[in-house]
């Protein structure tokens, strides 16, 4: 029997850390080459065969227009490849949400998508990384891992890219899904999927664009006044993306000046900067009345994402955007 053929993107991150200690506390996320990996990966008689691909080697917080422009490319030539059965992309764990969300958005859902990281540098006692790495190859290799769009692949769980966030920032645990939990659990030799697949065939929803408008978060707090939109406003931004108090809340004063902003066509989505929970529509805050979107169940990270891309597309009224963050 032929073995799949899986194609991994590197593009670094603590699976690609080195510490130069088993047991030291400080480590360079990244510095170890996607090869170094592969070559460690294929000790583990895994039922695939690895093809490797280094996009960058760097942490994920250094994550930018330049590396999704490069995996976007890469994945949609591997999508329309008969030979490759499956996509993986190993990658710091900060931004896995974001790189994740980006890419469900704009590749099609045909097959899997994964994204594998690590908490622990490579060379550190207890290291997750080539667990991660051989739980994602069975996600990727598996006839049931398409269309189920990108997915994140950490600790035994698989979790779908709308749901997935970073929620520690130490555990190797540190991943959870909302609203949904994972999607499937996973080992390198088994994978207990919790439903069918859902977006089977799919297209992308969104076309890739040519750039990201500039999208900031503004996390809101006690006390706060309003200059800080203003600021925002004064270098350009397109969109803000409140992180707000609670659902999606804050001070009087800060809410009109966003209110201001959103007359002025600026897009500006409520999100909360609390770790759950949904935030929705004209509960505390007026948003028919101050023209805002509710981010629903995403978190500032990934509404910022969303809002990027629907800007990008052309969508900026606030019923077309709210529609987009319904429908997700
Ligand atoms: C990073 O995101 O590149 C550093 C942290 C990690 O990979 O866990």
């Amino acid at each position: 029997m032929t073995r799949p053929r899986i194609l991994v993107l590197g593009t670094g991150g603590t699976i690609a850390g080195s510490a130069g200690s088993a047991t030291g506390g400080g480590y360079r996320a990244g510095g170890l080459a996607l090869s170094a990996m592969l070559d460690a990966a294929a000790k583990l008689g895994l039922e695939a065969e690895l093809v490797g691909e280094p996009i960058a080697q760097i942490g994920s917080q250094d994550m930018g227009w330049d590396q999704w422009s490069a995996l976007h490319a890469a994945c949609l030539a591997a999508c329309g490849d008969p030979a490759i059965s499956g996509i993986i992309i190993t990658h710091g764990t900060d931004t896995a949400e974001e790189t994740a969300l980006l890419l469900d958005l704009t590749l099609p859902a045909g097959k899997p998508v994964v994204l594998v990281g690590a908490m622990r540098p490579a060379d550190a006692v207890g290291s997750d990384g080539l667990r991660n790495l051989a739980n994602g190859v069975a996600v990727a290799s598996d006839p049931q891992g398409g269309g189920r769009g990108v997915m994140v692949v950490m600790g035994d769980a698989v979790f779908a890219a709308v749901d997935v966030r970073k929620a520690a920032t130490a555990n190797i645990d540190a991943f959870r899904g909302f609203p949904r939990g994972p999607i499937a659990r996973v080992t390198p030799s088994q994978i207990t999927w919790f439903g069918p697949p859902h977006r089977a065939d799919a297209p992308a929803a969104y076309a890739w664009p040519q750039s990201l408008p500039r999208v900031a978060i503004l996390t809101a707090g006690a006390g706060m006044d309003e200059k800080p939109v203003e600021a925002l406003l004064g270098i350009g931004c397109k969109g803000i993306v409140l992180a707000g108090m609670g659902q999606g809340n804050a001070p009087g004063c800060v809410l009109d000046a966003l209110a201001a902003a959103a007359k002025a066509d600026i897009a500006v989505v409520r999100s909360s900067r609390v770790d759950e929970g949904m935030v929705e529509r004209n509960v505390e805050v007026d948003d028919d009345a101050h023209g805002f979107v509710a981010a629903r169940a995403l978190g500032p990270a990934k509404a910022r994402i969303l809002l990027q891309v629907l800007l990008a597309n052309g969508i900026s009224d606030p019923a077309g955007v709210q529609a987009a963050f319904d429908n997700l």
